[in-house]
C-alpha cells in the first residue's frame, strides 16, 4: 500500500531508497526567513505564536513555498509540553527559553500527572489547518522531544552547554528523576497520538541533549524512555511512522537502533559517515547530516560537504537533512544552493 503513495519521504520510512533523495531542514521555519520575522512579530510571544494556529499554520507553511521541501513540520516547541503539565514557560528574546527549575525532589512529586490537552488543543488545529494546504507529494511531520531532552531544560530552567543540572539532579535523585521521565513518557505519547491523528503522515522525536550522557545513563534516559514512547503510540497507531533523532549518541547510534524501532534515525554532523553508513544504515533508513555551519559559509565548502554527504549516503535509504537545525545568520542563497546540489 505504502509504496504506492506519492510521498518520497514517507517511502523512505518505509524503507525504499528513492533516487534523488527527499530533503528538508531541522529548524526550517524560522529566523533566517523574513517572511517568519514578520509573522513572528505579529504573534507576540514565541508561545503565542505557537499557540495561535492561523499564524503557526503560515509559518510552517513558508518555507514548504519557498523552496518545496519534501517535509513540512509543524511549528510548535518542544517545551509546549512541560507548559502544558502546568510548569512556567518564557522564551526570553536572545536568551532562548526560561523555565522555573526543578531542583528539589520534592518538586517533581508536585508536577500534574496529566497534560493539559486542552492546552495542546491550537496546536492540533494547527494541524488540520496545514493539512490541506500541503502539496500531495509533501510529508507533513510532527514532533515532540525525548523525555531526556525535555527533562534536562525542565530541571535546569534554561538551556546550558552540558547539562550539568539534570546530569547532577539523575545522579543524586534517580527516584525523583525516574518519576519525571515517565511523567514526560506518558504525556509525550499521547501528544504524538493526537498529532498523528489530528494529521501529520509521521513524527520525530528530538533528542538534542543525548550526546552529554555516558553509555549507561544513556540507555537507561534516552534509549528506555524513547523505545516505550515508540511502542505506546504502536499500541494506538500500529504502523505510526517515527524517525528518532539522538543527537551526539556517536557509537551508541548502533544500541539505539537496535532497542528503539523507529523507521528512520536522524545523524547529527559529527558523527563518523562510514560508520554510520555501515552499522546504521544498514539496518534502519537514515537522515541527515550537513553540518548547519557550512550553509553560513556556502561556495565550496558547501558544494563539497553536500557531495560527501550525498556520497556516503544516497546509495540506501536516506533523507537529506542538517545534522541539527539551522541558524538564524544562514543565507536563504545558501539553502537554494544546497537544494540544487542534492536535486541535481
Ligand atoms: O523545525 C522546525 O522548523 C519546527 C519548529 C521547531 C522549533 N523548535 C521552533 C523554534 C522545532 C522542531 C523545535 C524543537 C526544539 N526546541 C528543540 C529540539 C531540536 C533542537 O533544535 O535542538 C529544542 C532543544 C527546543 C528548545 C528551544 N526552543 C530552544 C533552546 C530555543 C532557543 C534557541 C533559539 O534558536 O532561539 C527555542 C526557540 C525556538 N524554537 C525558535 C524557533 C523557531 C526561535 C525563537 C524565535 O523565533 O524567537
Amino acid at each position: 500500500m505504502s509504496a504506492l503513495v506519492n510521498k518520497p519521504l514517507l517511502n523512505v520510512l518505509d524503507g525504499h531508497r528513492e533516487n534523488i533523495p527527499p530533503v528538508w531542514m531541522m529548524r526550517q521555519a524560522g529566523r533566517y526567513l523574513p517572511e517568519y520575522r514578520a509573522t513572528r512579530e505579529k504573534a507576540g510571544s514565541f508561545l503565542d505564536l505557537c499557540f495561535n494556529p492561523e499564524l503557526a499554520a503560515e509559518v510552517t507553511l513558508q518555507p514548504i513555498r519557498r523552496f518545496g521541501f519534501d517535509g513540512a513540520i509543524l511549528f510548535s516547541d518542544i517545551l509546549v509540553i512541560p507548559y502544558a503539565l502546568g510548569r512556567k514557560v518564557d522564551f526570553v528574546a536572545g536568551e532562548g527559553p526560561t523555565l522555573e527549575p526543578i531542583t528539589e525532589p520534592q518538586t517533581v512529586r508536585q508536577i500534574r500527572r496529566e497534560v493539559d490537552h486542552g492546552l495542546l488543543e491550537p496546536i492540533y488545529q494547527t494541524i488540520r489547518r496545514v493539512k490541506p494546504e500541503l502539496p500531495d507529494r509533501v510529508t507533513f511531520l510532527g514532533f515532540c522531544g525525548a523525555p531526556w531532552t525535555v527533562a534536562t531544560y525542565m530541571i535546569a530552567g534554561h538551556g546550558t552547554p552540558d547539562q550539568a543540572p539534570a546530569r547532577l539532579f539523575a545522579y543524586r535523585h534517580p527516584d525523583a528523576f525516574d518519576e519525571l521521565i515517565n511523567l514526560l513518557v506518558k504525556a509525550s505519547a499521547e501528544y504524538l497520538i493526537r498529532q498523528l491523528q489530528a494529521g501529520v503522515d509521521a513524527v520525530q522525536i528530538f533528542d538534542t541533549w543525548a550526546g552529554v550522557l555516558p553509555p549507561e545513563e544513556f540507555a537507561r534516559w534516552s534509549i528506555a524512555p524513547t523505545r516505550r514512547i515508540v511502542l505506546a503510540v504502536r499500541d494506538v497507531i500500529p504502523d505510526a511512522k517515527i524517525i528518532g533523532f539522538p543527537r551526539g549518541a556517536g557509537a551508541a547510534l548502533e544500541p539505539y537502533v537496535t532497542e528503539v524501532p523507529v523507521n528512520a534515525v536522524g545523524l547529527d554532523w559529527m558523527i563518523d559517515k562510514k560508520f554510520a553508513r555501515e552499522r546504521i544504515q544498514k539496518v534502519r533508513p537514515v537522515q541527515g547530516n550537513l553540518d548547519p555551519l557550512v550553509l553560513i559559509a556556502g561556495g565550496d565548502a558547501l558544494d563539497r560537504s553536500v557531495d560527501d554527504v550525498m556520497r556516503a549516503f544516497s546509495d540506501g535509504p536516506f533523507i537529506f537533512n542538517l545534522g541539527h537545525g539551522i541558524t538564524p545568520d544562514a543565507p536563504i542563497a545558501h539553502v537554494e544552493q544546497m537544494l540544487r546540489r542534492v536535486r541535481g
